[in-house]
């Protein structure tokens, strides 16, 4: 109890909270705070000196002291060097200008892939995983004038390990040390969502705070379904209470979309019926992402835990085709569930998605001010980066300032609070 209690409140809390509660605690609790603070003045030393210094033994010693195994993945020593590694920042001239510095975009729905990542996962839905060095990244996001990408781990997230609570709550810890590391290195360019071990709800509110308090996480994500069970699953509610609770105006869930799966008698089976025939990536995904907003809604979660901001994939993929089916069936929630659907979600043009899809959105009234900039990179088609950003400069249904939102204004509200200077 004392345990769980430290874990999900005083533990991870931010310095502030931890010197006001400090004074009344035992020395159980005194050893964990001081520890805590130590990280929170490391985190604000880093930031004020350039790039952090990486000590692999702490994050050892830290990822113990949360019940991380590391050691259970056969390659934890190599992914702890890549740490280090990223926290090397390349040559400043060899990194090219954008072109236009006044109007930078904020993209944020844009992965990162460590070479560890790819070589367990090496198929995404039938396509190679790709590959990702923070040159790559940095040079696409010259090309295209992006001033931030808020970096996030594609589907499969953590979960790579199907049914394996032990290894999916170690490549978590490790992808979120190492997009910690990233985000240090390159403050002025990268912002990430963490990367959350569902569908094991303890780890997963652990991590959260972890990731949010000491990595500067600016939200977490997590996929359309884990392991079967959406996000709307009773198993989940400590998740989003926990979000819900923290010490925060604001706290963010970015959702990705994923290959569903069903548990059949105990196992988990894939749940895309042509799955023979086409890549999950192209129908089932959006499919999923439709699947679980009608959970988060029907069950409530939507409303319960205000404070919680959702950034949508894929303009919702096939979600706006069900709203009007399900939320007719439940006519009692309709005005409210609209209302946060308006407010509360904020919703990607990865796709493609522009011109055509994203009307279906707009007609339920959702604000052309909640509409943001995804590329996907670098999980699309190298041909398909381009198209999807002249649709949004040419579509006839944006006037010029409402453009500026989708590039750039718009999220800046979504990630208000959570970066310096945006
Ligand atoms: C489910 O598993 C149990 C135990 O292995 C078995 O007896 C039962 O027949 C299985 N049911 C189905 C529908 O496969
Ligand atoms: C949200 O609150 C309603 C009633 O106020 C309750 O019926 C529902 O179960 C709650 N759902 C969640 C996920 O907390």
């Amino acid at each position: 109890m004392l345990f769980s209690f430290l874990s999900q409140t005083s533990l991870f809390c931010g310095l502030t909270s931890l010197l006001a509660s400090g004074a009344a605690a035992n020395q159980h609790f005194q050893a964990l705070v001081s520890d805590d603070m130590d990280m929170a003045a490391d985190a604000l030393t880093r930031r004020a000196t350039g790039p952090p210094k990486i000590d692999i033994a702490k994050i050892k010693e830290r990822a113990r002291a949360d019940g991380i195994d590391l050691e259970s993945l056969p390659f934890s020593e190599a992914a702890l060097s890549a740490v280090e590694a990223i926290a090397l920042p390349v040559d400043p001239s060899s990194v090219p200008k954008p072109a236009d510095k006044t109007k930078g975009k904020i993209d944020v729905h844009v992965h990162v892939v460590p070479d560890w990542y790819r070589q367990v996962f090496p198929d995404t839905s039938g396509m190679p995983t790709p590959e990702w060095d923070v040159l790559g990244a940095l040079r696409f996001m010259s090309d295209y004038n992006i001033k931030r990408s808020v970096v996030s781990v594609s589907t499969p997230g953590a979960l790579v390990y199907l049914q394996d609570e032990k290894k999916t709550t170690a490549v978590a810890r490790l992808l979120n040390e190492w997009m910690g590391a990233l985000v240090q290195t390159y403050p002025d360019k990268f912002s990430f969502f963490a990367a959350i071990p569902l569908p094991y709800t303890d780890a997963a509110v652990r991590e959260a705070n972890y990731a949010l308090d000491s990595l500067g996480a600016v939200g977490v994500g997590v996929l359309s379904s884990h392991a079967g069970k959406y996000l709307g699953n009773p198993e989940f509610k400590p998740f989003f209470e926990n979000l819900n609770n923290r010490k925060s105006s604001k706290e963010i869930i970015y959702i990705h979309p994923t290959e569903p799966y069903v548990n059949v008698n105990g196992s988990l089976v894939s749940a895309n019926p042509l799955a023979g025939s086409y890549s999950g990536a192209i129908a089932e995904f959006y499919f999923d992402t439709g699947r679980t907003l009608m959970d988060l809604t029907l069950t409530q979660t939507i409303l319960n835990f205000t404070k919680i901001n959702y950034a949508v994939s894929q303009v919702g993929g096939a979600f706006p085709s069900l709203i009007d089916r399900f939320l007719r069936s439940y006519p009692q929630l309709n005005k409210q569930t609209m209302d946060a659907f308006s407010t509360r979600f904020w919703w990607d043009s990865a796709g493609p998605t522009y011109p055509n899809q994203v009307k279906g959105l707009l007609a339920y009234g959702i604000p052309k001010s909640h509409l943001t900039f995804g590329s996907d990179y670098p999980y699309g088609r190298p041909q398909w980066y381009r198209p999807a950003v002249e649709a949004i400069e040419r579509a006839d249904f944006l006037s010029d300032a409402e453009k500026d939102g989708v590039f750039g204004r718009n999220a800046e509200q979504l990630l208000e609070g959570k970066i310096a200077g945006i």
